[in-house]
């Protein structure tokens, strides 16, 4: 069955334009329901750790400092179906490949600052989720 919840942050160069609200209207209005969301930022070594998957990739370093360069927002969310609906919403990595009205044809700047993250399975939501709210955090 598919699972009910994904992960998902604003990356810092969507934060910086100021592109959160819009970003956050796409996705309430996708049907897709805010269970726990703040304003943070994450250290090389904390952005490190949440790619650790990719530590081996010739981007990782410039990825680490990227995400560390400014305010980020994760998000758990909740609907059916929530990891594939999200990436269909927000589009391919690379946005010049990102189908249009995807969230990241309209905000992301490259292949690295491309707006926002979503998971790529209910196992890395859960993990993803964990790694930045607590249980009581998530209403
Ligand atoms: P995301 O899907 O959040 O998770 C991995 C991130 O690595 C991805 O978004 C991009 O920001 C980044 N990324 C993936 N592929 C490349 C690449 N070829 N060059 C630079 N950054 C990349």
């Amino acid at each position: 069955m598919a699972g009910k919840r994904t992960f998902t942050m604003i990356k810092p160069d969507a934060v910086g334009a100021g592109n959160t609200g819009a970003i956050i209207k796409m996705i309430e209005e996708a049907g897709f329901r805010i269970i726990a969301m703040k304003k943070t930022h994450l250290s090389k070594e904390r952005a490190g750790q949440f790619y650790e998957v990719h530590k081996e990739r010739p981007f990782y370093n410039d990825l680490t400092s990227y995400m560390s360069s400014g305010a980020i927002i994760p998000m758990i969310l909740e609907k059916d179906n929530a990891v594939e609906d999200f990436r269909k919403l927000i589009g391919a990595t690379n946005p010049k490949e990102a189908a249009e009205g995807t969230i990241r044809a309209l905000f992301a700047e490259s292949i690295e600052a491309n707006a926002i993250h979503g998971s790529d399975s209910d196992e890395n939501a859960q993990i993803e989720g964990s790694f930045f709210f607590s249980a009581t955090e998530q209403f």
